[in-house]
């Protein structure tokens, strides 16, 4: 079965082709962030109005790239939410109108699933896992027992991950967008220089959750506060410093889940699924009988493909969308249970 994946949640224009759930005959990238980059943040409105002018150009050279007509599809997915409510329904309207016109049937998608899904279309993996999903929106990590079937154990009590990295590039202005600029800088930065603090969040109701709004304000307006004797105060050192910190966070809630659950697999997913620094402390994980995965890095910033991964399994299961589906921007599948 052929399905088309469309995600335009955000500031990517995508679509792809993916056969039976794991062939990835195409996954074209519109990405908007040059024209983003000079107000250092997406803009909703700007956002749309592209989506809108690209959407139809996307579709077709997937299409064109898969080596296939619309005719061979069986059926179209599309993030339906959560996201920019005006970028989701450029997806959404498009996806349901190409789907009408094929007579095939249109799959609403979860764009966080999706992201927890993306593994596992290079990578199969068996359930049940630790999913860690990490991106500009995000940061959750729950226990995953099948494709459809999550349950949310921790997630931040503020702003997300990619979020703390995208604001603590934006106001050194090291560039855009954050999490990649801050990566590379951290390669030639100590990340010691500055001992960031991390949160204490108490009592058994946070005890897998997380908190970056404290880190994020250290490092804005009190780095020197916790800058090491003798350390120098550059971009590189303020970027290692920091990264070691959020990812540390993050990996603290990740050890705590694994022991409590006693889950022997772990996966992560989403665009700060990318940091050099996170992969490289999962795959650790290894020497301590875990197995990981995580994306190939294309799948873990926002993509069709995933979508089109995901809209397979629900085709398969007979689980489709009916044509009163429309976007939303919140996120009302994934509350913490
Ligand atoms: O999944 P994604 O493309 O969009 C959302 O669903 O939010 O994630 C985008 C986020 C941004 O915050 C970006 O700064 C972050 O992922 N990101 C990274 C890296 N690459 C992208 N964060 C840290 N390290 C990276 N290498
Ligand atoms: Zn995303």
């Amino acid at each position: 079965m052929i399905v088309l994946g469309i995600e335009t949640s955000c500031d990517e224009c995508s679509a792809a082709v993916v056969r039976d759930g794991h062939e990835i005959m195409s996954n074209v990238i519109a990405t908007q962030i040059e024209l983003h980059k000079p107000y250092q943040g997406v803009v909703p409105e700007l956002a749309s109005r592209l989506h809108t002018e690209w959407i139809q150009q996307v579709v077709e050279a997937s299409l064109h790239q898969a080596g296939i007509t619309n005719k061979d599809l069986d059926a179209v997915a599309v993030t339906s939410r959560p996201g920019l409510l005006g970028s989701l329904l450029v997806g959404v309207s498009f996806a349901k109108c190409y789907a009408s016109a094929l007579s095939i049937p249109f799959i609403g998608i979860d764009h966080i699933r999706a992201h927890l899904y993306a593994s596992q279309i290079e990578t199969p993996l068996e359930y049940p896992y630790l999913g860690v999903l990490v991106s500009g929106g995000h940061t959750v990590i729950c226990r995953v027992d099948d494709y459809d079937k999550v349950e949310v154990l921790g997630t931040t009590i503020d702003d997300a991950i990619g979020e703390a990295f995208d604001k603590v590039a934006k106001f050194y202005d090291l560039g855009f967008p954050g999490g990649v600029v801050i990566d590379r800088l951290s390669q030639k930065g100590d990340p010691t220089a500055f001992l960031f603090p991390g949160p204490s969040l108490d009592g058994d109701e946070h005890r897998y959750d997380m908190s970056y709004s404290g880190l994020k304000t250290a490092v804005i307006n009190q780095k020197e506060q916790f800058r090491k004797k003798g350390a120098d105060d550059t971009p590189e050192n303020i970027a290692a410093s920091f990264q070691r910190q959020a990812v540390g966070i993050l990996m603290k809630r990740v050890r705590l889940a694994l022991h409590d659950t006693g889950l022997k697999r772990v996966s992560a997913g989403g665009g700060v699924a990318a940091n050099s620094l996170l992969r490289s402390e999962l795959k650790a994980l290894e020497k301590s009988g875990y197995t990981v995965t995580f994306p190939s890095l294309k799948l873990c910033t926002d993509n069709g493909a995933m979508v089109a991964g995901l809209g397979y399994r629900y085709l398969k299961d007979g689980i489709i969308s009916d044509s009163h589906l429309s976007a939303s921007a919140r996120v009302n599948a994934f509350k913490k249970n």
